[in-house]
């Protein structure tokens, strides 16, 4: 159901000569090295990514051909969790919690996500685009080739589909592959208080029918949490998910353990995002599943936390991990995946290698795209990211500084 849309591609083959490549191909050990690296695509996919001796001359006859210089390539960034659309900004929320209120006071008190709710209804679907530009800028001029963008700052349905719209729009306007959540299970509006049955019943359930008949939803989100929804209410909204043929994701445990990530599982989500409160059966049941952990660093440092997701434990289960941006105006106002590679490093203490993977690959299999997108493999699209880095490694560990040589989306270079 995911991300199905045609794109224009370049169908000239092109061929990167005297490259490094980072593959990320499953049965190569660490970020799948090659020195010596040749990639040839054609009509926007690989057709070749491995050693240069490998590639028969006449396989390249008629490429036209791109000295990479000894440069890096890896898979164009996917940043596989952002709520990228939205109005306003919380600059003097981010100020009262320095003054010392706590998240969830600000968010009982009115503000926090209901206040970008109505900083977001404040716009139609064109200036949610104009707002979004800029932070979509930002990834891209990252290497970023593949982002998710929730809705869930609308919360009725008219303003939840504008906020898809936008999403579906940025697709249009910049050469990025875009894909959507349906979030309108993220918090309760005004006018619903106390009534989250309601809410779901008169909003988010037909809101979801009618933007999935649009065309609108690659998948379903929803916040478990206790200043948000229950397991009960999610599962409501799953079901209704998993009847339109949707693949599911959730945010769960972030502030509290309600047991999210295990309900999660149980419908065989792509993803469970955030994590901080996760436990043992939590994770269980993610690895049974082959639910991908998303890690959102940037949210944890943002809100100070000091409880830090399960890493070490989710990796020793064999649970898949992704990094991402987060970028949200209140928890995470981010709009740089290397640096989110660098906190889930330095404060998750993730491998390096395992950041590498986590905004690449991992992140392509939690949003349901690994056939399509997240390593350098023959047959997958020619969405790359070359860099001008010793090694790999460089991206996890600078911090504020991007060394972006080129951006290639569906096997055409854009200029960064
Ligand atoms: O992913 N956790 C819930 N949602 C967002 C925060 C939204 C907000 O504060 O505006 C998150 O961190
Ligand atoms: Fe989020």
């Amino acid at each position: 159901m995911i991300d199905k849309r045609e794109r224009p591609v370049d169908a000239a083959p092109r061929l990167w000569r005297n490259a490094r490549l980072a593959t990320f191909a499953p049965g190569l050990p660490g970020i799948g090295a090659i020195e010596d690296g040749a990639l040839l695509a054609r009509s926007g996919r690989i057709v070749f990514a491995g050693p240069a001796s490998a590639l028969a001359d006449e396989a390249v006859d008629g490429a036209q051909v791109v000295d990479c210089a000894g440069r890096w390539i890896t898979p164009g960034l996917v940043d596989c969790h952002t709520h990228i659309v939205h109005g306003g900004t919380r600059a003097r929320e981010f100020a009262m919690r320095l003054d010392g209120a706590s998240y969830e006071e600000i968010a009982r008190a009115g503000g926090g996500i209901l206040s970008t709710v109505r900083d977001t209804r404040a716009l139609d679907v064109e200036g949610l685009v104009a707002a979004a530009l800029p932070r979509l800028d930002a990834l891209l001029a990252e290497g970023v080739t593949t982002i998710e963008m929730k809705s869930g700052y609308g919360l009725s349905g008219a303003s939840e589909i504008a906020m898809l719209r936008a999403a579906r729009a940025l697709d249009d306007r910049r050469r990025v592959r875009v894909v959507t959540s349906w979030l309108a299970a993220h918090a309760t509006p005004p006018d619903y208080a106390g009534r989250n049955d309601a809410y779901l019943d008169e909003v988010v359930l037909p809101g979801l029918a009618q933007a999935h008949a649009e065309g609108l939803v690659d998948a379903v989100d929803g916040f478990c949490e206790g200043i948000a929804f229950s397991p009960a209410e999610i599962a409501r909204v799953f079901d209704a998910a998993r009847a339109l043929g949707l693949p599911v994701k959730l945010h769960a445990e972030q502030l509290s353990n309600l047991g999210g990530a295990a309900l999660a599982a149980s419908y065989g989500a792509l993803s469970a995002d955030h994590l901080e409160h996760l436990d043992e059966a939590g994770i269980a049941a993610m690895a049974r599943a082959g639910t991908v952990a998303v890690l959102l660093p940037g949210a944890f440092y943002t809100l100070r936390e000091t409880r830090k997701p399960p890493v070490a434990a989710l990796r020793a289960a064999g649970v898949p991990i992704a990094v991402a941006t987060d970028c949200n105006p209140g928890s995470s106002p981010l709009t740089s995946l290397l640096l989110a590679m660098n906190m889930a490093a330095t404060l998750f203490e993730l491998p390096v290698d395992a950041c590498l993977a986590g905004a690449t690959r991992e992140a392509a299999r939690a949003l349901g795209l690994l056939d399509e997108i997240g390593t350098l493999e023959a047959g997958k699209a020619a969405d790359l990211a070359i860099w001008d880095v010793e090694s790999p490694a460089e991206l996890v560990y600078r911090i504020g500084f991007t060394p972006l040589h080129a951006r290639i989306v569906a096997g055409r270079e854009i200029a960064p």
